[in-house]
């Protein structure tokens, strides 16, 4: 039987959806979710992704405080901004759009971040916090796989999970939520990485196969266990003449190939991509309602 194919775009519709409601009320009790985002310079893929949130924030009601620097701004300027950020009362979250200009050192400006304030998840204190299993920001991407797989009914507690990627975005944080003992968690997890040897012979075990390899075709149908659930982090462009922008979207795996054999199965676009920037609204409405208390 042919795989489910999870509506990434409805789960997050639905989720945005119930997220406005949950502002609406908070605005009844003075409370006001705050974003702070800040763009460094002009690169076409992320001034269309802060776009994207921004809006997004505006339909869900929430305040977004956009600032759009340019690309020669120092370090130091940049620091000052967030600096000034973290003091701002209206200001839950923080969002600095990476990848940032390469005179600019990314870490000092994320470390920068209140911790409080870090609805990416990326400062070092959270991810000590998400190691060790207390409160925390679950970073966006991972944060939203995880809703995708709980939403689709996957039980997570007991699966076998191989995750193929260890970037401090994706891979790892998305191991470590998945290993705590707690609801949505409890799997068993194995990370693959380029220095795996016989990828295959783990990729098959998965009862749940995350990839975020950033490679075309990573996976392809002989390396998924029969009923799995294939989740895919991937977003590649790829030449396309068809198309009026010369290139298409496409996952890591095979889809045509893995959806005759997965139970479950995300598409690319259309799967985890919608997912990123509705969590990003979540962590900051769950930071305001923190700052509340
Ligand atoms: N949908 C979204 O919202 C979203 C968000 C974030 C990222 N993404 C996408 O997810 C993908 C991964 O992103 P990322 O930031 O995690 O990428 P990354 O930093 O480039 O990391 C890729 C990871 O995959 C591993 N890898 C690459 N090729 C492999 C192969 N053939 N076999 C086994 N492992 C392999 C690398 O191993 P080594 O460590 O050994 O090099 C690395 O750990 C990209 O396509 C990105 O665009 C999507």
């Amino acid at each position: 039987m042919p795989a489910q194919i999870i509506d990434g775009k409805q789960v997050a519709a639905d989720m945005r959806a119930e997220l406005k409601t949950e502002v609406a009320q908070l605005r009844e009790q003075g409370i006001i979710p705050g974003l702070g985002v800040i763009l460094v310079g002009e690169d076409p893929a992320s001034t269309s992704y802060v776009t994207a949130k921004e809006k997004a924030c505006a339909e869900a009601g929430i305040y977004s405080d956009d600032n759009r620097l340019p690309a020669d701004t120092s370090q130091a300027d940049l620091i000052a901004k967030v600096e000034e950020m973290n003091a701002n009362p209206k200001i839950h979250g923080i969002l600095v759009q990476l990848p940032l200009p390469k005179h600019i050192d990314e870490d000092a400006v994320i470390g920068a971040i209140a911790p409080e304030k870090d609805v990416d998840g990326f400062t070092p204190g959270n991810v000590g916090r998400l190691v060790i299993g207390q409160e925390c920001f679950m970073p966006c991407t991972p944060h939203g796989v995880v809703q995708l797989l709980a939403r689709s009914g996957m039980e997570i507690s007991g699966a076998h999970v191989v995750v193929v990627g260890r970037s401090n975005i994706v891979g790892k944080p998305i191991a470590n939520m998945l290993l705590q003992k707690k609801p949505n968690a409890n799997a068993t997890v194995t990370i693959c990485h380029t220095g795996t040897r016989d990828m295959a012979s783990f990729t098959r075990q998965a009862d749940i196969l995350i990839v975020a390899a950033g490679r075309p075709n990573t996976i392809t149908a002989d390396m998924v266990k029969p009923g799995a659930a294939v989740i895919d982090v991937g977003v590649n462009r790829i030449p396309d003449d068809t198309k009026k922008s010369g290139f298409r979207l496409v996952g890591d795996v095979d889809f045509e190939g893995i959806k005759e054999k997965a139970s479950l199965l995300t598409p690319v676009p259309g799967g985890v991509g919608p997912m990123t920037i509705t969590m990003l609204m979540v962590n900051t409405v769950e930071s305001a309602k923190r700052h509340a208390q």
